[in-house]
């Protein structure tokens, strides 16, 4: 089985796009995304629209659950206080841009989805099987992994939020995290589609980076009400 990820999209429409024709190019059997749809660029009801048309199912992120319930903080992490006020003026830019069919949207995503194929048992997340706002990075101890792989109960576990990613195999688990369809973090500003191969003896894993219309999202984010930090950081891919 052949499956198409789209991590952490935040609002970022013109990058979902070209990352879902990536998928559909690469024949998959089915595209799941990772949640957190809006956020930082300001097309989070184009966002759902699309996913709604193209009935691509997938989870709930911590964005999307504190802007569905209108919460007064996205549970997400920050370095700097600068980095944390300008995270607080587009989440609440974003809870009051957000439709409430888009909300309802937002609500009605699970917070996993398991499947099984070809003798596996795959569960796909937002960011942890415990925690949808936890950062699980690469260089996490291997207890670490193994520990979510038991809380997950799972063979494959796919999952996002960090918006870096990678792949990572230890005692025939398999830790794929998907990266970011439209705010990557690690310094490649082309979108990112993640093709997960499945078969009896494991899985196989590509990051698929490709340009889109960056300008575009850019510009908007200038237009728009939201702090302009984010259409640096989007240039910037950080
Ligand atoms: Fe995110």
């Amino acid at each position: 089985m052949r499956v198409g990820i789209l991590g952490d999209i935040h609002g970022n429409i013109e990058a979902l796009k070209v990352a879902y024709e990536v998928a559909l190019e690469e024949k998959v059997d089915k595209i799941y995304h990772l949640g957190d749809l809006g956020g930082y660029a300001p097309f989070v009801n184009e966002v759902v629209e699309f996913l709604m048309e193209n009935k691509i199912e997938g989870v709930q992120g911590n964005y999307d659950e504190s802007v569905a319930y209108n919460r007064k903080h996205c549970g997400c992490k920050y370095d700097n206080p600068i980095q944390a006020e300008m995270a607080h003026l587009s989440f609440e830019w974003t809870e009051k841009h957000t439709t409430e069919s888009s909300k309802q949207y937002m609500k009605s995503l699970p917070f996993s989805i398991e499947f099984q194929t070809e003798g596996k048992k795959v569960k796909l997340y937002h960011a942890t099987p415990i925690k949808n706002n936890l950062y699980w990075y690469e260089d996490r101890p291997e207890k670490f992994f193994l520990l979510m792989a038991d809380k997950a109960g799972a063979d494959i576990m796919i999952y996002g939020h960090t918006h870096i990613p990678y792949f990572k195999e230890i005692n025939g688990k398999y830790f794929i995290n998907a990266g970011s369809v439209g705010k990557p973090k690690d310094g490649d500003t082309r979108t990112c589609t993640c093709i997960v191969e499945i078969n009896s003896s494991g899985a196989k894993v590509r990051f698929i980076r490709k340009e889109y219309d960056i300008d575009k999202v850019v510009n908007a984010i200038l237009e728009s009400s939201l702090p302009h930090y984010f259409a640096e950081k989007l240039s910037l891919g950080r």
